[in-house]
């Protein structure tokens, strides 16, 4: 993350245009986390009290994050600037690394099973 800061900055500065195609851009700009902090700062930030412990979400307070979370950057602005009953986390209070953690867990919880193989809802 930081080295692509840097050629960001280098590249502003010279005024250059960065013309990568947004796949690679959006995959460059997704940081290397750590799911395993990633999992205790979804509970001690208050995550999983709306969203679920993993991530599953809730019809009745916060909608599913994982297993395959919106682009890194979407996320980011959504947890620093929500817009609706979400409350906002500055970057004072989830840092970007900690964003990191936490986007490298919801990126590691399972698929949930397929409806039709649970047998409660046969
Ligand atoms: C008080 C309940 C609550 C807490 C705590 C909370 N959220 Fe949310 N979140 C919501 C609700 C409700 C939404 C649906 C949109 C809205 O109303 O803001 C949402 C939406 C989101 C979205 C956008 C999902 C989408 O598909 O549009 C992301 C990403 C997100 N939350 C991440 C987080 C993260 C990460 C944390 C912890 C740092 C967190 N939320 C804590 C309630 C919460």
């Amino acid at each position: 993350m930081k080295t692509f800061a840097v050629a960001l900055a280098i590249a502003a500065a010279a005024g250059a245009q960065i013309q990568t195609p947004a796949p690679a851009q959006s995959r460059a700009a997704t940081p290397a986390g750590n799911a395993e902090n990633g999992k205790k700062l979804f509970a001690s930030d208050g995550c999983y009290e709306c969203h679920g412990r993993e991530a599953q979400g809730s019809t009745a307070t916060g909608p599913r994050l994982a297993p395959r979370p919106m682009a890194f950057a979407a996320l980011s602005r959504y947890v620093r600037q929500p817009t609706g009953q979400m409350p906002p986390y500055t970057s004072k209070v989830v840092s970007d690394a900690d964003l990191a953690d936490i986007y490298a867990f919801l990126q590691s919880r399972p698929e949930p099973p397929p409806l039709e193989t649970i047998q409660l809802l046969k």
